[in-house]
C-alpha cells in the first residue's frame, strides 16, 4: 500500500513520513513543485543516515495522489481548498486522511484558538471538496505534534493517543492499523467523521500548553476505555 502525504515538505508531513519510513512503509511525498519534495526526500534519508532507502520519493502532488492508495493531506487550512481541487481526478474511491486544523494563525490570529468552518471541521470540509469522487475521509494526526513524529532519535516512543473519525468503519480501521504501527501511538475510535469538530479543536489547546509548558511535545491520552 502506497501512502501520498500531500504537503510532504512541511512539519507535520515531514514527521508522519519519517515515522512511516522508518515502518518500511512505501512513502510518496507530494509538493506543489516536484523539486521541493525531492529535496525533502533527500533531507529525510540524511536525517535517517540512509542514503539507499527505497521506499520513500518526492513527486508534485498531483503525481503523489495518482499513485498513493491513500492520501494524507497535510496542508495549511488555507491550502485545503486548492491543494484537494489539484487532485480531485487522481484521489477517487481512495481513503483521504486529513490531519489540517482550521486555527486562527493561518489567517492573521492566535496559533492557541480554532475558528469555525461552515462545514463544522477541516475533515468534513475535505469531504465536501471531495464529495465528487468518492473518497472515504478519516480525520487523523490532529493531536499528534510534528516534534512528537520528528524527533525520533529523542523520542523513539511517541507519548500520544490518536483520534480517529470517519464514517466509513472500514477506512478507519485501515488507517487505525496503520498508524498504531507507530511507537507509542494508541488509536482511539472516536466515531462519525463529525466528531473531527471536537478534536480539531483541542489542537489549539494542546499548542497553548506547549506555549505554557515550554515543551513541543505535549500530548492526549484517553484512560479508562476498554481494549477493542
Ligand atoms: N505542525 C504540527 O505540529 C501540526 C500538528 C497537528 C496538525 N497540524 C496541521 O497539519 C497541517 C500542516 O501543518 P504544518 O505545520 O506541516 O504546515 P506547514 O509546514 O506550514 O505547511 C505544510 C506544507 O503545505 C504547503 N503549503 C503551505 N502553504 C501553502 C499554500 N498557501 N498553498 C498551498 N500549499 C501550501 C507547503 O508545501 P509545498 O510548498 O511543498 O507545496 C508546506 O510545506 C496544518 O493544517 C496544521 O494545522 C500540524
Amino acid at each position: 500500500m502506497k501512502i501520498a502525504v500531500l504537503g510532504g515538505t512541511g512539519d507535520q508531513g515531514l514527521g508522519i513520513a519519517i515515522r512511516f519510513v522508518q515502518l518500511g512503509e512505501q512513502i510518496i511525498i507530494g509538493s506543489r513543485k516536484a523539486e521541493k519534495a525531492e529535496k525533502a526526500v533527500k533531507d529525510i534519508k540524511e536525517l535517517l543516515e540512509n542514503d539507499d532507502l527505497d521506499n520513500l520519493k518526492g513527486l508534485s502532488n498531483e503525481d503523489a495522489a495518482k499513485e498513493g492508495d491513500i492520501i494524507i493531506l497535510t496542508v495549511p487550512i488555507l491550502a485545503q481548498k486548492p491543494t484537494l481541487d489539484s487532485v480531485k481526478d487522481s484521489v477517487k474511491g481512495k481513503i483521504v486522511v486529513d490531519a489540517t486544523v482550521p486555527l486562527q494563525s493561518n489567517i492573521g490570529g492566535t496559533p492557541t484558538t480554532c475558528f469555525e468552518l461552515w462545514e463544522g471541521s477541516a475533515a468534513e470540509r475535505t469531504a465536501k471538496i471531495l464529495k465528487d469522487a468518492d473518497v472515504k475521509v478519516v480525520s487523523a494526526f490532529n493531536n499528534i505534534s510534528s516534534s512528537s513524529l520528528k524527533d525520533f532519535d529523542k523520542k523513539p516512543e511517541i507519548d500520544c493517543d490518536c483520534l480517529v473519525s470517519s464514517d466509513d468503519e472500514e477506512a478507519k480501521k485501515i488507517v487505525m492499523d496503520l498508524i498504531e504501527r507507530i511507537p507509542g501511538v494508541k488509536c482511539v475510535d472516536c466515531g462519525l467523521l463529525e466528531q473531527a469538530r471536537t478534536v480539531e479543536h483541542l489542537t489549539a489547546l494542546l499548542i497553548n500548553l506547549n506555549i505554557r509548558y515550554k515543551t513541543h511535545y505535549g500530548g492526549l491520552r484517553i484512560t479508562g476505555l476498554p481494549d477493542k
